[in-house]
């Protein structure tokens, strides 16, 4: 496993670091074991780094990860060796309204996960996706770093739907991680927004890499999701944001590009790997955050974040030239102009 350290944060994250979303809900019934089975797996291939959220099963995803972390630290360890827990906070009440950021329901949030994760400080909190005026304004910000210097949150950052607003959050001199859907299928994040965030030493984590899964190549046209999956109930936007689920390419035209970037890779990396790789490899980028809903999907995702061989460097590089005409050809004109 490899580690970066972005200036802002100043803690080294492994490169692939473990989506908690799972573990929560909305991805199908997640056992409590499976989930136990993904935290193991994480913890034992060198994953430092969890993205959970105060929503993910209403606290559920928190508090498991709040017991893993009290299982590490039983044996006394100083707290910077214990692995990094970035929540994220604002969901809980309306999301879509800019009023219910008012100060008490922040200050309630982020002591529900100081309570959920077992922390006093918690390692980070993004604010999960708010509504665009939020992003306009020092209200909310200004509540962040009242919380930082109160210690109650080490840094804070923002989980962000569109690159407008992750522009905007870069404007902020506090803001120490952007968490930005970035995968084959979204490559806007790499023309301003990951170079910006480079320069100023801000953390790019990439959420959704896999694409909620088309890009491990494993669905068909006949694929089924239970009705408790958000690859059910939100491909259009129903739930949350549409770009959430598969990316917020449309499912037919998604398997027609895989299919073609399995064709580039012609067998010589399996596709969720070459994708994984491939986002790493991107300048500027911190981590990665695959979801997993098994033990074994997290070990075969840590395993992407070894340093590339030179062999898998040259896949990679044909790979790129597919992903990007790909992209400019299949999803170019639905996607960009959106987020
Ligand atoms: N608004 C936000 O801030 C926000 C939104 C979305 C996600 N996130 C964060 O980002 C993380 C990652 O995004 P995501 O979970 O939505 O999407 P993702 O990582 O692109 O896809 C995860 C899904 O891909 C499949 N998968 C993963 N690894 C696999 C493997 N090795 N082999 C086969 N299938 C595999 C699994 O599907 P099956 O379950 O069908 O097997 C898994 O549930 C989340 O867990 C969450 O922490 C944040």
């Amino acid at each position: 496993m490899q580690y970066r350290t972005p200036t802002r944060l100043a803690r080294p994250l492994s490169v692939i670091g473990q989506g908690c979303w799972q573990i929560g809900a909305d991805w199908g019934d997640v056992s409590s074991d499976a989930a136990h089975a993904v935290l193991d797996a994480a913890v034992d291939a060198g994953i430092t780094f969890f993205d959970t959220a105060d929503v993910y099963g209403d606290g559920r995803s928190e508090q498991l990860l709040g017991a893993m972390r009290a299982r590490l630290g039983a044996d006394g360890g100083a707290a910077s060796d214990l692995p990094f827990i970035a929540t994220k906070a604002s969901r809980r009440a309306d999301p879509f309204a800019p009023e219910s950021f008012t100060e008490e329901n922040l200050r309630a949030w982020v002591e529900r996960s100081r309570r959920n994760l077992g922390m006093d400080t918690l390692d980070l909190v993004q604010l999960h996706c708010p509504p665009p005026a939020i992003y306009r304004e020092d209200r909310v910000f200004d509540v962040l770093d009242a919380l930082a210097e109160e210690k109650k949150i080490a840094a804070w950052g923002v989980s962000v739907e569109t690159c407008e607003e992750a522009m905007l959050s870069l404007e902020r001199e506090h803001l120490a991680s952007i968490q930005i859907i970035l995968n084959p299928f979204r490559l806007k994040p790499l023309g301003e927004v990951v170079p910006t965030a480079d320069a100023k030493g801000v953390a790019i984590i990439a959420r959704v890499p896999l694409a909620s899964g088309l890009l491990t190549g494993k669905f068909s046209p006949s694929s089924q999701f239970a009705a408790n999956d958000h690859r059910s109930f939100n491909r259009h936007g129903e739930a949350f944001d549409q770009g959430e689920t598969f990316s917020g390419v449309d499912f037919e035209t998604g398997l027609t590009a895989v299919a073609r970037l399995e064709q580039a890779l012609d067998g010589a990396m399996p596709l969720a790997e070459a994708s994984l790789r491939w986002i790493l490899a991107q300048q500027g980028v911190t981590a990665a955050i695959p979801g997993a809903s098994s033990g074994e999907q997290a070990r075969s995702n840590a395993a992407a974040g070894s340093a590339p061989t030179t062999e898998q460097a040259e896949v990679l590089g044909r790979f790129d030239a597919a992903v990007r005409e790909t992209y400019d050809e299949l999803l170019r004109e639905s996607i960009h102009p959106r987020w």
